[in-house]
């Protein structure tokens, strides 16, 4: 039985003592909304991991996720931060692949396929971002190049390690701009990426794998977004930096 996730990425936002009076107030609010099939990642900048990971363990019910990590385990590269040192302090999640790192860091399919191999070897369970453009979208090629990045970066995994991966479909026109992917498009989308992920693996590998939607999800559209089949909760932006919001996301899933 696949897990419902909601995932909250802060992406690079909050000071230190913003950070921390966040952490605070949203461990306190869903620290009793939290049912035991359901897991809350919390993503904050890595900055504030270490400290993120106090409160978590007196929450009891949170997971701590990360935004990034390298693909090497160690070595000189200078601004890094490697698998093993986030699974040191406790970090159990890690975002990869997320459209601002593909835009702004020119990270590719291949370079993701190793950073997923170094998550996993770690222990870490990554949450794999993949989606496409609103061009890609218009013009209709958007499902087979979703579809490429899954198979690129993540089907060279045995059928054993791809079942701790946890992937997140985020249509890049959808994110932080307002415009959600309608239910039935996330529906569809995530559909056809678990057929897509069964004709590698089988039924059981794909009924297994949580699918995330991602991409203006909020307050407003998260349960209709939640109640369709095939999606298995979300990973969440601007909604995830206001405590109120992030909580009623929470118990919509
Ligand atoms: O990682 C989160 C996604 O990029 C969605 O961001 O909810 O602000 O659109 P958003």
């Amino acid at each position: 039985m696949r897990k419902k996730i909601v995932a909250g990425n802060w992406k690079m936002n909050k000071t230190a003592d913003e950070a921390t009076a966040l952490l605070s107030e949203v461990v306190n609010m869903i620290k009793d909304e939290v049912t035991s099939d359901v897991r809350v990642v919390l993503c904050p900048p890595a900055l504030y991991l270490t400290t993120s990971r106090q409160y978590l363990t007196a929450g009891g019910k949170i997971s701590l996720g990360a935004q990034n990590c390298h693909e090497k385990a160690s070595g000189a590269y200078t601004g890094e931060i490697s698998a093993p040192m986030l699974q040191s302090i406790g970090v159990e999640y890690v975002i990869l692949g997320h459209s601002e790192r593909r835009q702004y860091f020119g990270e590719t399919n291949a370079q993701l396929a190793e950073k997923v191999n170094i998550a996993l070897e770690n222990g870490l369970t990554p949450i794999f971002c993949c989606g496409e453009s609103r061009d890609l979208r218009e013009n209709g090629d958007y499902d087979a190049f979703v579809k490429n990045q899954i198979t690129e970066s993540l089907f060279h995994l045995s059928a054993e390690a791809f079942g701790n991966v946890v992937i997140a479909y985020e249509p890049i026109w959808a994110i932080g701009t307002g415009l959600t992917a309608s239910s039935a498009q996330a529906q569809d989308m995530h559909f056809e990426l678990r057929r897509h992920i069964a004709g590698q693996y089988g039924d059981t590998v794909a009924q297994d794998t949580s699918i995330l939607y991602g991409g203006s999800a909020n307050e407003k559209n998260a349960a209709e977004l939640f109640a369709q089949s095939d999606v298995d909760g979300g990973l969440i932006g601007g909604a995830s930096l206001k405590s109120r919001e992030f909580t009623i996301v929470v118990k919509a899933v």
